[in-house]
């Protein structure tokens, strides 16, 4: 069944000019791209979207790396499309990423780690709405 989900290219992956390999990759994976704009998360965007990690030693400093550069968020339809996603993504340490996957391929670090994926179809539902109008998911 068809399935949404938010991705997002992190700073890194925009910095490292590896937008068109990552979307490219998305594409040939089945993904519709359905929304997308490029844009620069304000502190308190940045710090409502991973609101669930407030409390982790890792907040502040994705925090400041997410704010760093410019993101891409995009909207993406497949079937099985937040499973599919994470699969291709790998795993959050580039370092444990199977090979062939985004974060083996593209993240330096397990924070620079490239992109984001939802992670549940509830959480899609909450970042889609995060980033795109419903007129822009129609
Ligand atoms: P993501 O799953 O997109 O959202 C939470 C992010 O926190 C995760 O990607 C990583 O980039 C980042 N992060 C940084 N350090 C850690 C860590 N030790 N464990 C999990 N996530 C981390």
């Amino acid at each position: 069944m068809k399935q949404r989900t938010l991705t997002i290219l992190k700073p890194d992956t925009v910095a490292r000019r590896n937008c068109g390999a990552v979307i490219s990759r998305l594409e040939q994976e089945g993904f519709e791209i359905l929304a997308g704009r490029m844009l620069r998360l304000s502190e308190e965007q940045a710090m409502a979207f991973y609101a669930v990690h407030k409390d982790k030693p890792f907040y502040r400093p994705l925090v400041e790396f997410m704010t760093s550069g410019p993101v891409w968020p995009m909207a993406l339809e497949r079937d099985n499309a937040i499973e599919h996603l994470r699969k291709v993504m790998g795993a959050t340490d580039p370092a444990k990423a199977a090979p062939g996957t985004i974060r083996q391929q593209f993240a330096t670090s397990i924070e620079r780690n490239a992109i984001h994926g939802s992670d549940s179809p509830e959480n899609a539902r909450i970042e889609l709405s995060f980033f795109f109008s419903a007129a822009e998911l129609a």
